[in-house]
């Protein structure tokens, strides 16, 4: 079965996993501290700080930033849950704006419509590798003076006009989840170049405390432990070689899938390095199949899919009940109505590619 993702494990991670128990330091310290270096050093960022998670890492971002009741944060609608629900942890309301159908990633003329005198702070997210319309992001939050918050999640070591993304915002998170380009287990990171926001961030996830036993904040555990650290500086060390493995794949994919009437590849946007951690393919109504119809044929041939995602943010139960009506982002949901993700993953081999392919091409 090829798997919609498959992390590498077992090579440098055994060993670092090993120093750590042979030196009875398991929560967070040294390792982690090392970590939080080498990531910031890899995206040329000034400060870089582990958290238990992704989610936990956007929490702390626009904890960091001030985020609350009253402001409101814009963000797309098309994307993992956690990208708008950071908002409501704090009592703020999450405004969405559509998405650019190509890209999949919020469009910043529909998200500058968006702002209001409350506006505190945009979101965009780099979706399934791709990074934002980042030029126009910085030019609209230094316009409004809004913060500028990336949700690099899905996006270790993408690259806009040669900057790596969560170094161009204000602030900006990843997750470390197994499934993303590079993992710790569970694990986030918190990156900025402000002093001031990285000295919150790490206020925020360890009890407010400034030195032992003292606490100038409302503060929670959300500390790395040494362990998932030891895991992440291993990854770390060879997500670029596994980033230029998924973006070989999917030239391989796109090359043949432009080819195939009814099936639309994904773009990648001119001066971006895209890498890939979804690779995700539109049915249009003139493919001989329906999505669902295409998914079982390819699962019945060994091959895993998924739909990244089914449905917009602001269509999901927890938002409707809030008032949001979802409908509006006509791109989000002709998306959400239409793709499918492909595996992409550094285990993919070119058998893989022709095994799908051969499935693709009815
Ligand atoms: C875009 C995006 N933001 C945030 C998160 C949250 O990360 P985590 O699962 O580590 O909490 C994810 C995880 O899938 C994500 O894809």
């Amino acid at each position: 079965m090829v798997h919609i993702a498959n992390p590498i494990l077992k090579n440098g991670e055994l060993e670092g996993i090993k120093e750590v128990l042979d030196s009875g330091m398991l929560a967070q310290g040294e390792v982690v501290a090392d970590f939080e270096e080498e990531f910031a050093d890899y995206l040329g960022a000034g400060y870089a700080k582990a958290i238990s998670n992704g989610t936990a890492a956007l929490d702390v971002a626009m904890k960091a930033i001030g985020v609350e009741e009253g402001d409101e944060v814009i963000t797309s609608p098309f994307s993992f849950i956690a990208s708008a629900n950071c908002i409501l942890f704090q009592g703020a309301k999450p405004v969405f704006a559509d998405i650019k159908e190509n890209t999949f990633n919020l469009d910043p003329e529909k998200m500058e419509e968006k702002i209001t005198d409350d506006t505190k702070a945009i979101l965009p997210v780099h979706l399934f590798g791709q990074p934002a319309d980042m030029k126009a992001f910085v030019d609209i939050a230094e316009d409004h003076d809004l913060f500028l918050v990336e949700d690099c999640a899905q996006a270790h070591g993408a690259e806009f006009d040669g900057r790596k993304v969560g170094s161009i915002g204000d602030i900006g998170t990843f997750s470390f989840y197994p499934t993303k380009n590079m993992t710790t287990g569970e694990g986030g990171m918190v990156v900025t170049d402000e002093e001031r926001l990285s000295e919150k961030a790490d206020l925020v996830r360890d009890h407010g405390q400034s030195e032992k036993y003292t606490h100038d904040m409302l503060g929670y555990n959300l500390r790395m432990t040494n362990i998932a650290a030891s895991i992440g500086r291993a990854q770390l060390d060879r997500l670029d070689d596994w980033n230029d493995k998924r973006r070989a794949n999917a030239e391989m994919l796109t090359s043949r899938i432009e080819g195939i009437e009814g099936l639309t590849p994904p773009a990648v946007a001119d001066g971006v390095k895209h890498v890939f951690h979804q690779y995700v393919v539109k049915v249009e109504d003139d493919y001989p199949l329906e999505r669902k119809e295409l998914r079982e044929k390819l699962h019945e041939n060994d091959i895993g899919t998924a739909v990244h995602y089914p449905k917009v943010i602001p269509e999901q139960p927890l938002y409707k009940e809030k008032g949001y009506d979802g409908r509006e982002y006509e791109n989000a949901n002709e998306c959400a109505e239409k793709v499918f993700s492909l595996p992409i993953h550094p285990k993919v081999s070119e058998d893989d590619i022709e095994d799908m392919l051969g499935v693709l091409e009815v």
